[in-house]
């Protein structure tokens, strides 16, 4: 759409941590087509601090937030167990959404979300930003090209050293508690890898096999959380490719989130050197390196490109690049990786 046809998009953010701190609120400043209307947070200190530091005011409830006809759009990006009942609230107070992931704590919500969505006709779009990297984009290009032949398998990593060192609440997370995050680690970074496979391979992963382990992080008594830290997973996809997902809190080295795809051709090694973003290496010999650009890191944000995405999306009312089903079938890959893990068997991911 031409820029002097579009308009400022009325924003407020629903929960003031450390993603709406650290993405949301600077890359809606950032978007010429944006204007942050206001903020809640259930600790108004945090809805205040960022309303000073942006502009709009300091909502004292998501009701209040909802009933400003300013707001024409949201950003849910309270604790997992929110997602649901705040995005469909705000789809239903007519307004679009762009929610964090993972995109509910149950497939069952997450269908209420698709549902509301349909019946409503706004935007719902979900936070899985590792579709929209550069680097990504480029990847999935050079896969459909041909680069490496055809793919034989896949395997991806996010590895870190947990979120008590990155939510607000530090030590005393949400992120560790199994009512309000649903999953540990696994939901944490495998919601972004799982989401990233189904977008480089253009299709869905059918099947898994897991193994989710608590083996390292402890609650404020001492006690090892009962939500998982790391997460092994193995899978298949429709076509039949087969893949690995490893997944960690208890990496406390330098921050690893690679992919490698193997194909018939040669291998493609991306983000997992220091240097290159992308390495192709072929079996003839020749290597390719490519420049396009780096991924964030907890302690290194860069423009993510999904709130310019959202924006984007609401003026030329078309299809969100990260659908409800996207964020659904996901989400999907989370509770069969998680019942795998649970009965030692397969399991058939629930496709919507
Ligand atoms: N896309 C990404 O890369 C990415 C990265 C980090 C976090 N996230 C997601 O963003 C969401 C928020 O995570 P975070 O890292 O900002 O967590 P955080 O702990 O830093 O912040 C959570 C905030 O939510 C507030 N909150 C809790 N209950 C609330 C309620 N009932 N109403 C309003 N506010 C409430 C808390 O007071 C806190 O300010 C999570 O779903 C997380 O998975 C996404």
């Amino acid at each position: 759409m031409p820029a002097e046809t579009k308009r400022k998009i009325g924003v407020a953010i629903a929960g003031c941590g450390q993603i709406a701190r650290t993405r949301h609120a600077p890359e809606y400043q950032a978007n010429p087509f944006a204007e942050i209307v206001g903020f809640f947070d259930m600790d108004p200190a945090r809805a205040e601090a960022l309303a000073a530091q942006y502009g709009g005011v300091a909502y004292d409830s998501f009701e209040a937030l909802l009933a400003d006809p300013r707001v024409e759009a949201v950003s849910v990006c309270t604790p997992n167990f929110l997602h649901g009942p705040h995005a469909i609230q705000a789809l239903r107070a007519g307004k679009d959404v762009l929610c964090e992931k993972p995109m509910a704590a149950t497939l069952e919500e997450a269908q209420r979300m698709i549902d509301a969505q349909r019946e409503t006709g706004h935007v719902l779009m979900l936070g899985h930003n590792q579709r929209l990297v550069r680097t990504h984009i480029r990847a999935k290009e050079l896969l459909e090209s041909g680069a490496i032949g055809d793919i034989l398998s896949i395997q991806t990593n996010f590895k870190h050293s947990g979120p008590e060192s990155w939510s607000v609440e530090r030590g005393g997370t949400w992120f560790f508690s199994k009512n309000k995050a649903a999953f540990g680690v696994l939901g944490d970074l495998g919601s972004h890898k799982f989401d990233l496979v189904r977008y480089l391979l253009g299709d869905e992963i059918q099947r898994i096999f897991a193994t989710l382990q608590t083996l390292d992080k402890r609650d404020a008594d001492g006690n090892l959380i009962d939500l998982d830290d790391n997460a092994i997973c193995v899978f298949k996809m429709r076509s039949g490719i087969p893949g690995t997902m490893i997944v960690s809190w208890t990496d406390y080295g330098l921050e690893d989130n690679s992919t490698v795809v193997y194909g018939t051709k040669g291998t493609m090694k991306i983000f997992a050197s220091e240097l290159d973003d992308i390495v192709v290496d072929l079996r003839d010999g020749t290597s390719a390196r490519h420049h396009v650009g780096r991924m964030s890191t907890n302690a290194n944000q860069i423009s993510s490109g999904i709130v310019d995405a959202f924006i984007e999306t609401i003026q030329t009312g078309g299809t969100p690049p990260v659908t409800g089903l996207d964020g659904r079938n996901t989400l999907a890959c989370l509770e069969a990786a998680k019942k795998s893990s649970e009965t030692g068997t397969w399991v058939e991911v629930d496709l919507g």
